[in-house]
């Protein structure tokens, strides 16, 4: 049996699944003669485990057969009964596993579960694939925040706005669409208050037919007054403010120095189970995140277009000394339409 080669596909079921906070997960079944008989994706907390799901669909015919699941089966009750239960008495004989959980309540946990039983299990089928389809949920159940992934839009000569604010578009169509599949990815989404004030956006997902969850938006607000007729306010936009304020709205007061606590923001949504943060900018708040270390990937989309002089920097804030930039690795360099994306995860200190 090419475990590698049942793995892939495995994998690839889950990669237009949204199930978070719950993990990406694909599972196929083989009977004991190795033909597939059952294919199943995790689609939303609350819905069947990938396995429990594919094992219902191939019933008797799973018995003395094997399970390929990209992520280790758990072996606690939560929305849905354990999966390593669903294993066991479905009479299978093998499991073959693409990644540990990394949540503390699994953690091999399920694979022990499975071999006291008698089962035979392959594990760590392959681990880096697995986490590259889920990053964020690997990285929450790591460190207990969410993955923060800073996206911006610029002229090749590093612009993101013109002076008087004006910025949309500065990348073409092709660009727009890729940034509403981030989002559509994004647990929630984080913009400034120059941003809601200049912009009024709307951060929704807007790609054609598309049905899954929408990010939760966030603002981040400080001494200015908000507008009180936002489009945000009509999606139940979530405020981090410094002070108290007087808006109808769910309002977190976290104060720290030049405004929100941004890393007690961070921590704060991280417990909630909040996987992933898109932080959509402005200059100022994404200036704020990248020195405070708190950006884990920047996906940038550069417009074939020269804005010719400063208007306003992708971030804001003086660059002291050579010393102060970090470097990185740029891990995907991709055409869209006329524009450039890249994706950019900073290295170590
Ligand atoms: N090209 C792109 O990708 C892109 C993306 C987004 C926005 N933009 C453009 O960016 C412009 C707005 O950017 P901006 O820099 O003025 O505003 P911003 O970054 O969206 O918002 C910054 C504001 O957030 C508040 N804040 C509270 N706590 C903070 C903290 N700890 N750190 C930083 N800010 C904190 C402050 O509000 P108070 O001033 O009220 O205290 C601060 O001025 C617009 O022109 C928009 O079109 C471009």
């Amino acid at each position: 049996m090419d475990h590698r080669r049942l793995m892939t596909e495995a994998i690839d079921l889950t990669r237009h699944t949204r199930p978070h906070p719950n993990p990406r997960v694909g599972a196929i079944v083989l009977d004991a003669a190795g033909s597939v008989v059952a294919r199943a994706v995790h689609e939303a907390p609350g819905y069947e485990h990938a396995e429990a799901l594919a094992l219902a669909s191939a019933g008797e015919s799973a018995r003395g057969g094997t399970v390929v699941v990209t992520l280790e089966p758990c072996n606690h009750a939560g929305l849905t009964p354990p999966c390593t239960e669903a294993i066991l008495s479905s009479g299978v004989s093998s499991v073959v596993i693409g990644a540990r959980d990394p949540d503390t309540r699994v953690d091999g946990s399920g694979i022990a579960r499975l071999r006291a039983a008698g089962i035979e299990v392959v594990e760590d089928v392959a681990p880096a694939e697995v986490e590259a389809v889920d990053p964020a949920y690997f990285h929450h159940r790591r460190t207990g925040r969410p993955l923060v992934t800073l996206k911006w839009a610029a002229t090749l000569d590093g612009q993101a706005a013109a002076a008087d604010g004006t910025s949309q578009w500065i990348t073409s169509v092709e660009s727009r669409l890729d940034a509403h599949v981030l989002r559509a990815d994004s647990d929630a989404i984080v913009v400034g208050a120059g941003t809601l004030i200049a912009d009024d956006p709307a951060l929704n997902v807007r790609i054609p037919d598309y049905e899954g969850p929408e990010p939760m938006p966030i603002v981040v607000a400080g001494r200015r007054p908000l507008p009180t007729g936002a489009r945000l306010w009509g999606r139940g936009a979530e405020i981090y403010a410094p002070m108290p304020l007087a808006i109808d709205q769910e309002v977190t007061v976290l104060p720290g120095p030049g405004g929100v606590d941004l890393a007690a923001m961070v921590g704060v949504l991280g417990a909630r189970g909040v996987v992933s943060i898109l932080v959509e900018g402005g200059p100022t708040l994404a200036g704020a995140l990248w020195r405070l270390g708190l950006i884990d990937r920047i996906v940038v989309y550069l417009g074939a277009v020269v804005a010719g002089g400063v208007g306003r920097t992708v971030l804001d804030g003086v660059w002291e000394t050579l010393g102060d930039a970090r470097r990185g690795e740029i891990v995907v360099v991709e055409r869209l339409g006329p524009d450039i994306k890249f994706v950019f995860v900073p290295g170590g200190e």
